[in-house]
């Protein structure tokens, strides 16, 4: 899809990035390796210390170091294109205000918090001629794009149905959705749209349908304070059951060094210092049951499609894997994949196909995917013609569904789209 039909831009693709925490810097990685295509100029970022990690790796200086977007974006345009990475409820404004100083927009997940804002901020993109990509990184992975292949390929028929299992990950939801930042639905955004974004733009992406109607159920089960055991405290450096709780944050953040990505040294710390102060002070030294957290740790989302395709995703904080199995049930055959593997069956010839994508955990970034993000941004930019993989407009079209999920789970009623039938 070729979205708004842009002037040329030269190379290097000037750069402003919103937000110097894990993803800006996991993106500045492809800036680095690619210096004739991007280059960034400006760091926009509240917190010091991350602001001149970032900025002083490109030798940035210190007139192009903001601390928030009002003041970037006040300016005369500094650069062709703003990478928005900051947290998901500043999405919006700073979306808003990067597009109307002029900016093409990398724009992390979720777009907005509602479906009036994204729809806003398209109208806005479209007023003045921008591209915005939204970084659905599951469209840039081999894996996910070989399953499309497969499909879009014919040999299998047409789809009946689909069930998509979203395995968060037992430390992941601990570390981000009890402990973390994204652990209230006030604050950030509820699991669906903050985790399952993804999912639902993955899954609209293989199949050639829209919602006709959308049902949710959901809730936070089990990390609450009644289901604390006796002898758990408020901090895990205080508890007497830690040795066996599968949720210690001295096991995660100490012992196995796990998730310990978003802990920066400060000048003169060293990483340890860090994990010491956060298991005494931080957030992420807290209890999981005794935590301010609001978001499910289960839901299901059922969908139907207005051909009559039947869409199940079901996301389940409680797994080892982080991981997502996929079953698709189609017409001449079937698709499932588990984990790393792609197996196709085809029904009358018996034939198996299987794929094993196992080497891509061993490349960073989502297997490389985030590099690809940005590089097709990158790439449209430098070449109109080229389209986005992941177009604001379709992404629109996923957030729908969530918004009318979450409305689901709230009210209880099942939700039916407009459509045309
Ligand atoms: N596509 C993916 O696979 C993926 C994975 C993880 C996170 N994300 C998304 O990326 C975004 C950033 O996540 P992250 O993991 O990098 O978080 P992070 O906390 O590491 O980084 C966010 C940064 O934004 C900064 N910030 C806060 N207020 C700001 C402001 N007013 N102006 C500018 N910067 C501000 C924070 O200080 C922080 O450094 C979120 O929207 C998140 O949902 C996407």
């Amino acid at each position: 899809m070729i979205e708004n039909n842009v002037p040329h831009v030269g190379s290097p693709v000037r750069i402003v990035v919103v937000g110097a925490g894990n993803r800006a810097r996991t993106y500045m990685h492809y800036v680095k390796a690619n210096p004739g295509k991007a280059k960034l100029v400006a760091v926009v970022e509240p917190d010091k210390v991350r602001r001149d990690f970032l900025a002083d790796q490109f030798g940035i200086p210190e007139e192009m170091r903001f601390c928030n977007c009002k003041e970037v974006f006040s300016l005369p345009r500094l650069a062709e294109a703003a990478v928005i990475c900051s947290p998901e409820k500043l999405h919006y404004d700073h979306c808003m205000l990067a597009i109307e100083a002029g900016y093409h927009i990398l724009l992390e997940k979720p777009i907005a918090q509602t479906l009036q804002e994204c729809e806003e901020i398209a109208r806005k993109a479209d007023e003045k001629r921008l591209r915005v990509s939204v970084c659905h990184v599951l469209r840039h992975h081999p894996l996910f794009a070989k399953i499309k292949e497969l499909i879009d390929s014919g040999k299998y028929g047409d789809i009946i149905s689909i069930s998509h299992m979203e395995e968060v990950g037992i430390d992941r939801y601990t570390h981000s959705f009890v402990r973390g930042t994204m652990n209230r639905e006030r604050d950030n955004n509820p699991m669906l749209l903050a985790k399952c974004c993804h999912d639902l733009d993955f899954l609209l992406w293989i199949v050639d349908a829209r919602c006709r109607k959308v049902s949710s159920f959901g809730s936070l089960r089990w990390f609450r304070e009644e289901n604390a055991p006796a002898g758990s405290a408020l901090r895990c450096v205080d508890c007497q059951v830690e040795g066996e709780c599968p949720y210690s944050a001295i096991d995660l953040y100490k012992r196995r060094r796990d998730w310990i990505g978003s802990f920066i040294p400060a000048p003169g710390e060293m990483i340890d210092d860090v994990i010491d102060r956060e298991l005494k002070e931080g957030r992420f030294g807290r209890c999981v049951y005794r935590c301010d957290n609001d978001v499910v740790d289960n839901q299901v989302v059922a969908i139907e499609m207005d051909n009559g395709m039947l869409i199940s995703l079901i996301i389940n904080a409680f797994t080892q894997c982080d991981c997502r199995n996929i079953e698709i049930k189609m017409t001449l055959g079937e698709i499932s994949c588990y984990g790393d593997m792609i197996k196709a069956r085809h029904f009358r010839s018996r034939e198996i196909s299987a794929f094993d994508f196992s080497h891509l955990g061993k490349i960073p970034h989502h297997g490389g995917a985030d590099m690809a993000v940005i590089g097709n941004f990158i790439d449209s930019l430098l070449n109109p013609e080229l389209p986005l993989i992941s177009p604001l407009k379709m992404a629109i079209e996923s957030h729908h569904v969530i918004f009318e999920a979450e409305r689901s789970r709230h009210t209880g009623k099942t939700i039916k789209f407009k459509t045309n039938d």
